[in-house]
């Protein structure tokens, strides 16, 4: 069968295909300077932050952080494994696609290796699957007849049995030709190094198939159908299997719908079953972890809502907590995330059977806003009554909004909070850019290393050296700055202090035709996303590229200035670009010369005539 891909096959492929135009076809795209926008595919969102550079032939998102270039495009979009997008790829171009070491021994072996990967997780799961079925799955049947499970529940989430006994997988992949030691690499085997004895990971236990997206088993989670400890036992980490990222039921959710709007992330494996039982098919759980980043990633690629579920005690309220610390990063405008705690000693599975299908959607329904779950733990023992419970309640949240992203949720947040605490927007305000810039100044500093954005940073040198000698040369030469046209300084600023996005217009139409244009919107774009606060990072996300040595050049360059005008430079600077952008529109230039006139400063002739034609000019438009 077929071998590997040459690698110089798929650069040159790549080189050939054109990012914008594979995109392009499935992703309607406007054109925007050299760049192309539209509305992302990886999530879901009401106003563009999806680009495809044909000059870096690499899409990239603000909004989710999807990027890659034409075959990751391929990969993610159209669900196609990585052999097939290549196909697809060179079908469009005509070609074949080469294979090589079809007959070299260790190649061969390789390609073995991996389809046995593969394989034998299926083959493990029809195993199970069966001998549910015979007389040996009896106990295994009975169990989870007890449990309430129908038939049709158990078919459709594949769930089976492991038999007791030490040998009886081993044996039944080792007839088919599977290698013990793939089957030890993939957790289905255990091998103990002091007796050199290989045995069953799973034995006497019902056993639920955990799937990827596309419905492959990629590991399995078990259960005891007594007492005995542990009560699940998972498969360990594998070449495909990633306990922090994987999610059970996802498949299962994808299959019952391809309309998702929401999921509800609960708590395990028999919560998403006895779920899916009664018709909520949209159930998924962690495989006994935290919720993770990766996890939401995957959540808000495809869907806009994530309600998790908690049990109602102390440490479901502490899972809430962390979960909601997780979400905060994540809440970009077009996401929601609410809580649902449910009575004291029931978990989904309980009380769906005791409620009903009816009753446990509609819990879901008024699940609890991120907002005012926020809220209520920065409430949780504090008088609200007294000036320093107050304080200390407003300080909590402000903690929690400088994680959130710029948008919708931030300002109703700090709306809201103004509101609860008594304190005034604007106080909030200041005190939260406060807070915005310390943690910058603590990512620049480079110095713990604690903040994640830090220690992805690249070589962090010339900014940080900008950034601890800022006041010092605030009067020394201007003439080295004079070579950067408005918008390059624009650029230089915020880069070196990504906070001062706020201070821009929403609109950029003040963003002048000019050859450092195309750089800096795409900078703001990227800070206006809200998750790079510092210059570090946002160097680390253009490396590589020819914006990425431009921006390094500019990193180097001194600001110049201290630290408290730089603000007011920014601002000036755009007004100053608004007031050349009016001039040059006929009708701003127009009010520009009328305004100019009626001020009493007399137009020269040119810019008489200059009016007069104006007026020639807009009254042949209307
Ligand atoms: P629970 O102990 O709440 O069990 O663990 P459960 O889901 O209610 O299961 P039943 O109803 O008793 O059968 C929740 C999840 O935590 C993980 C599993 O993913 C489980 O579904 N877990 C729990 C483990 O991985 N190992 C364990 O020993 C226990
Ligand atoms: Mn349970």
């Amino acid at each position: 069968m077929a071998g590997q891909i040459p690698q110089r096959f798929i650069d040159d492929l790549l080189g050939r295909v054109d990012v914008v135009e594979v995109v392009g076809e499935r992703v309607q795209l406007k054109k925007a300077g050299r760049n192309y926008s539209g509305l992302c595919p990886f999530h879901q969102e009401k106003t563009p932050s999806f680009t495809v550079s044909a000059d870096k032939q690499f899409y990239h998102c603000f909004g989710c952080g999807a990027n890659g270039n034409a075959l990751r495009f391929l990969m993610e979009y159209d669900k196609l494994p990585f052999p097939e997008a290549i196909e697809q790829l060179a079908g469009r171009l005509g070609i074949d696609v080469p294979r090589e070491g079809a007959d070299d021994p260790r190649a061969q072996q390789r390609e073995q290796k991996r389809k046995e990967g593969v394989n034998l997780l299926e083959l493990s799961a029809s195993f199970y699957r069966e001998r549910l079925k015979m007389q040996e799955g009896q106990s295994a049947q009975r169990y989870l007849l007890g449990r309430g499970l129908s038939e049709e529940v158990i078919k459709s989430y594949g769930i089976g049995y492991a038999p007791g006994g030490w040998e009886a997988l081993k044996q039944h992949l080792s007839e088919r030709g599977i290698n013990e030691s793939v089957q030890v690499e993939y957790g289905l085997l255990i091998h103990r190094e002091d007796t050199g004895r290989t045995y069953d990971r799973f034995r006497d236990r019902v056993m639920f198939p955990i799937r990827d997206l596309r419905g492959r088993t990629i590991a399995f989670g078990g259960r005891v159908m007594g007492d005995d400890q542990p009560k699940y036992l998972n498969s360990p980490e594998t070449p495909v299997f990633h306990k922090g990222r994987e999610l059970y039921g996802l498949f299962e959710a994808r299959q019952a719908s391809n309309k998702l709007e929401q999921l509800v992330m609960v708590e395990g494996y028999m919560d998403v079953v006895a779920l899916a039982q009664y018709g909520i098919h949209n159930a998924v759980a962690t495989l006994g972890t935290a919720t993770t980043e990766d996890h939401l990633t995957r959540l808000f690629r495809l869907v806009s809502r994530v309600v998790f579920c908690f049990d109602g005690d102390r440490a479901g309220r502490q899972a809430a907590s962390r979960a909601l610390e997780t979400a905060l990063p994540q809440m970009i405008d077009g996401r929601e995330a609410r809580f649902l705690f449910l009575p004291e000693g029931d978990d989904p599975d309980t009380l769906v059977r005791r409620e009903g299908s009816q009753a446990f959607q509609d819990r879901v329904t008024c699940a609890m806003p991120l907002s005012e779950f926020l809220f209520e733990q920065a409430a949780q023992g504090r008088d609200l009554n007294t000036v320093e419970g107050r304080e200390r309640f407003a300080s909590q949240v402000l903690e929690a909004l400088n994680k959130v992203p710029d948008g919708m949720l931030k300002s109703l947040l700090l709306e809201s909070l103004a509101q609860r605490s008594g304190l005034a927007q604007e106080q909030l305000k200041t005190l939260l850019e406060k807070r915005a810039a310390a943690t910058r100044q603590h990512a620049s500093s480079g110095a713990g290393g604690q903040s994640p954005e830090a220690s992805s940073a690249v070589d962090s040198a010339p900014v940080a050296r900008v950034g601890a000698r800022q006041a010092g040369s605030a009067q020394s030469s201007p003439s080295r700055t004079r070579a950067l046209s408005p918008v390059g300084r624009i650029a230089q600023l915020l880069l070196h202090e990504p906070g001062l996005v706020a201070a821009l217009p929403d609109s950029l139409a003040w963003l002048p035709e000019d050859d450092d244009t195309p750089l800096c919107q795409e900078l703001i774009a990227l800070l206006k996303a809200g998750r790079y606060r510092s210059p570090q990072v946002v160097l680390a996300h253009f490396q590589g590229s020819e914006q990425g040595r431009a921006l390094a050049a500019l990193a180097k360059r001194e600001l110049l200035i201290p630290k408290a005008d730089r603000e007011a430079e920014l601002t000036g600077l755009v007004e100053h670009l608004q007031y050349v952008q009016r001039q040059r529109s006929p009708q701003g230039e127009y009010e520009a010369l009328l305004a100019q006139e009626r001020a009493g400063h007399k137009l020269d002739k040119e810019q008489r005539q200059r009016l007069a034609s104006l007026v020639m000019e807009l009254a042949q438009r209307q």
